[in-house]
């Protein structure tokens, strides 16, 4: 049995992610089998701020779990970040009869929600990010289909770089979290993996690209998350204390796009679930994750004020069989 809840409001904020729609859906349609009314917000807190409120009925969201971006749209909203922001957003969603938002992004959207929690709207979070930086949770809605798209792209490049024996510089997003670059580093089989985490020389990553010279190889993959420097200028080094014919890729956005992988698309629907439910039993200022195999909820503080962990087995491990 589901308690009554009249109606909850939903949002996306910070970058988009592959699933992000899929979480939307899945929300709606647990909410509406609760007999809770659902509110989609359109461009995120900014929207919020702008009132731009709209009824979601089953409908609403009918084709948009295979699609990515979100139909909601997104934004990152300075004005929302003040006190007077915040508190205009909990009049607007009183005057609306909302007693409880969920918001779909990063650890920053977190804040936002805490926030909101604090001026008297229970807020809970779901981890929306290609990053995988928020701390709590095993993994984020976008990071599998991030990573599938940075494996594809990463198998195109090694063609040609086979071809012409070169040294590709690939730089992937991630900020200043290396799990994407080091997840499709192991998934991809990189020769080498460059992240913030972990400090790095360019006379190892030379001598790395020499060694597999040696071998016979005739590519060599180096993949850089985006906070740890700059494709162009590694692979411009790179050439010349190597001697080797280097090229750089960024991919950029493509990594934002694309239809989520079946695992984004249930674990986005996972998490809508838990989050409807844990309005329902009155939690209020939790994110939602996963835990092994288990969702669960934790306070929004801990995934905004713990920094994010890089798994370091998985970064040894990509290391040992690039060898
Ligand atoms: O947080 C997701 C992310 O894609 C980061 O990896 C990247 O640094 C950033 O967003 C890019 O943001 P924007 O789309 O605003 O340029």
């Amino acid at each position: 049995m589901c308690p009554q809840t009249p109606k909850i409001a939903v949002l996306t904020s910070g970058g988009d992610a592959p699933g992000m729609n899929a979480c939307i859906r899945a929300v709606v349609r647990c909410a509406l089998d609760c007999g809770v009314q659902v509110v989609g917000i359109e461009h995120g807190y900014e929207g919020l701020l702008e009132g731009r409120f709209r009824e979601l009925l089953v409908s609403s969201v009918g084709g948009v779990l295979d699609r990515g971006g979100t139909f909601l749209g997104t934004s990152r909203s300075e004005h929302f970040k003040t006190p007077e922001g915040v508190a205009q957003a909990a009049a607007l969603l009183k005057a609306q009869g909302i007693t409880g938002v969920v918001v779909i992004g990063g650890d920053g959207s977190y804040r936002g929600s805490e926030a909101l929690t604090e001026a008297g709207i229970p807020t809970v979070g779901i981890p929306g990010t290609i990053d995988n930086d928020v701390a709590g949770t095993d993994t984020s809605i976008g990071f599998d289909t991030a990573l599938n798209t940075i494996c594809e792209a990463i198998g195109k490049v090694r063609d040609t770089a086979s071809s012409h024996e070169r040294t590709f510089v690939i730089e992937v997003m991630g900020r200043t979290s290396g799990l994407l670059a080091t997840y499709a580093g192991l998934a991809a089989g990189a020769d080498c993996v460059l992240i913030p985490e972990v400090p790095w020389k360019l006379d190892d990553v030379c001598a790395t690209v020499l060694a597999g010279v040696r071998r016979g190889k005739k590519h060599t993959i180096v993949i850089m998350t985006e906070g740890a420097g700059h494709a162009f200028g590694l692979a411009q080094d790179l050439g010349s204390t190597c001697g080797q014919d280097v090229r750089a890729v960024v991919l950029g956005h493509v990594q934002r796009g694309g239809s989520p992988s079946a695992f984004d698309r249930i674990l986005a629907a996972r998490m809508g679930e838990r989050s409807v439910h844990a309005l329902l039993d009155r939690e209020s200022g939790v994110a939602v994750g996963l835990r092994g195999s288990q969702m669960v909820t934790y306070p929004l503080s801990e995934a905004y004020e713990t920094a994010h962990e890089l798994r370091h087995e998985i970064y040894k491990l990509a290391n040992v069989l690039a060898r």
